[in-house]
């Protein structure tokens, strides 16, 4: 099933409560958490503590996508009953089959995002260890950037070696996604949409994410 993955980054953190409420209320399938460190992206978002203020607060799940160093050091502050993934990046890693096992180990599921220049290619030998696949569609660090079509190319050829494989990941695409492109996103295999300004941004969230779930579902 389709999930829509509302991106609290673009939310208005003043009353974060309630903007989650609103998601909830619109039929989001779970909160994607986009925790920035100012190291491995140009920009500083938050920590453990702002999601953990969200928990029994929500029945939605958590979708952690730590664009981070050292995913292996920070990665346990982020488990919580409510965490369903966390996910690292390929290339904040040297070591990435160690980083994958570190996040399993925790008892959650895995992701691995790969940034618009990464290939698919560079997950061959981790492919059959992780729960799912974030395919960037642009380059990390700040939300209400444009969608860069690469993306694309790639949720379609891993969808094609998902099913040659006969593996069963989830592909999640993140960046600029809007009501005018996710029935592509969708279209090529993904079904983690993460969106931001595009759910945050409207004057009703509600119907906006309503209107998400109407074309993806
Ligand atoms: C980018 C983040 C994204 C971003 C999505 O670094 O990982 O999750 O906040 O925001 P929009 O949908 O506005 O591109
Ligand atoms: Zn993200």
């Amino acid at each position: 099933m389709n999930r829509l993955a509302p991106s609290i980054l673009s939310a208005d953190f003043s009353k974060l409560g309630e903007q989650v409420s609103l998601i909830e209320k619109g039929g989001a399938g779970i909160i994607h958490v986009d925790v920035m460190d100012g190291h491995f992206v140009p920009n500083i978002s938050f920590g453990a503590a702002v999601m953990k203020s969200l928990t029994g607060k929500t029945k939605l799940p958590f979708d952690v996508h730590l664009m981070i160093t050292d995913p292996d050091k920070y990665a346990p502050e982020f488990v919580t009953p409510q965490t369903e993934y966390i996910t690292i990046h390929q290339e904040a890693t040297i070591h990435l089959h160690r980083s994958i096992q570190v996040v399993k180990n925790l008892g959650v599921k895995v992701g691995v995002a790969l940034n618009p220049a990464t290939p698919i290619s560079s997950l061959e030998n981790v492919l059959s260890d992780i729960d799912m696949v974030l395919i960037m569609s642009v380059n990390p660090g700040f939300g209400g950037q444009k969608f860069i079509p690469v993306a694309l190319e790639k949720v379609r050829a891993l969808s094609k070696l998902k099913a040659e494989k006969g593996l069963n990941f989830d592909i999640e695409v993140d960046g600029g996604v809007t009501l005018g492109n996710v029935a592509d996103v969708a279209g090529a295999g993904a079904n983690l949409l993460v969106a931001g300004s595009a759910v945050f941004g409207a004057d009703d969230i509600v119907k906006r994410c309503e209107d998400f779930n109407n074309i993806i579902k």
